[in-house]
């Protein structure tokens, strides 16, 4: 490794453990990939000199990572299943167990042809964005509260190629009239709504109390506000035979699986992430 990289990356990881900020090998990489404007697996292998420019724009970058500023939210950007993503303060980062949610929709698709997608929570766009990208006869209605949060999504739809097949909406699942926004059903549906508990969010790190935006964060009293309006909604809005697929917090699929029961769905499966964490609750309507 070029001596200079790796006196910056031991710098960088002595500054971040002194500031108590927990930073993987693979994120101080990726900060320095995007000072120096490589791919992060280029970095440990490049000889060339660090301009003055780069090392300062580094030294920025970590200083803003000692503030618990997540390295996503410092670069503008995350990668994501098989995409890169636009993301800002105004999005949840996307996260790595989500992509559960993403592979289980798309085992579905695969097995019986579905046209017409929901997803409830866009955030970034990073679930239903990859979901049109991998399946080119799909198109997607996609719904966000946060106007901002769907000004990223949009941005990333164009990206990625899909802006033809995806219409945004902003709108509130707890609205009286949310469901006559629609005038179609749809096959699937996806979401991965808010589902901390709200006392529990002081207690979360840093990088998710203060970075992520609350309104992706805040199930309500009990963590499960958006998925007993969810299950609510949601037979108006699926075809006969169609499915939802959700993402859930720990040790809440049994409770998200029954609150859709009592709404007539029937429980298909519930998959587990790598952690072994029961991630995905998939129901038929
Ligand atoms: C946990 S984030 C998920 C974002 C993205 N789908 C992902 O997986 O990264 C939940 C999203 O739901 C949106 N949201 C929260 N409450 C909502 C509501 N009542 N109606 C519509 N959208 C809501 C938030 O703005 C946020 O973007």
């Amino acid at each position: 490794m070029n001596s200079q990289i790796e006196t910056l990356i031991k710098q960088a990881t002595d500054k971040l453990s002194a500031e108590g900020v927990v930073s993987s090998a693979f994120e101080i990489r990726l900060l320095l990939a995007e000072a120096i404007g490589c791919e992060p697996g280029e970095v440990l292998s490049s000889s060339a000199a660090l301009s003055p420019q780069q090392q300062q724009r580094f030294a920025e970058f970590i200083k803003q990572r000692c503030r618990h500023i997540p390295a996503d939210k410092i670069i503008g950007h995350k990668g994501f299943y098989k995409y890169e993503f636009a993301v800002s303060g105004d999005v949840l980062s996307p996260r790595p167990e989500t992509e559960l949610l993403v592979e289980a929709a798309l085992e579905e698709m695969r097995r019986r042809p579905c046209r017409s997608l929901l997803e409830l929570g866009v955030g970034s766009g990073c679930v239903i964005l990859s979901l049109l990208a991998e399946i080119p006869s799909l198109c997607g209605i996609g719904i966000d509260i946060s106007a901002a949060a769907l000004e990223i999504a949009a941005r990333n739809a164009e990206t990625l190629g899909v802006k033809s097949r995806i219409e945004w909406k902003q709108a509130d699942w707890f609205a009286a009239d949310f469901v006559a926004l629609f005038s179609q059903r749809f096959d699937l549906i996806v979401s991965n709504p808010p589902y901390i508990a709200a006392r529990e969010i002081p207690l979360l790190e840093a990088e998710v109390r203060d970075y992520d935006p609350r309104l992706a964060l805040d199930g309500g009293t009990d963590g499960l506000a958006s998925y007993r309006c969810i299950a609510e909604v949601a037979p108006a809005l699926l075809n006969e035979g169609g499915k939802i697929f959700l993402e859930v917090g720990e040790g809440q699929a049994g409770a998200v699986a029954n609150l859709f029961a009592e709404q007539g769905f029937v429980p298909e499966n519930i998959l587990r992430d790598l952690a072994g964490t029961e991630r995905c609750v998939i129901l038929k309507k």
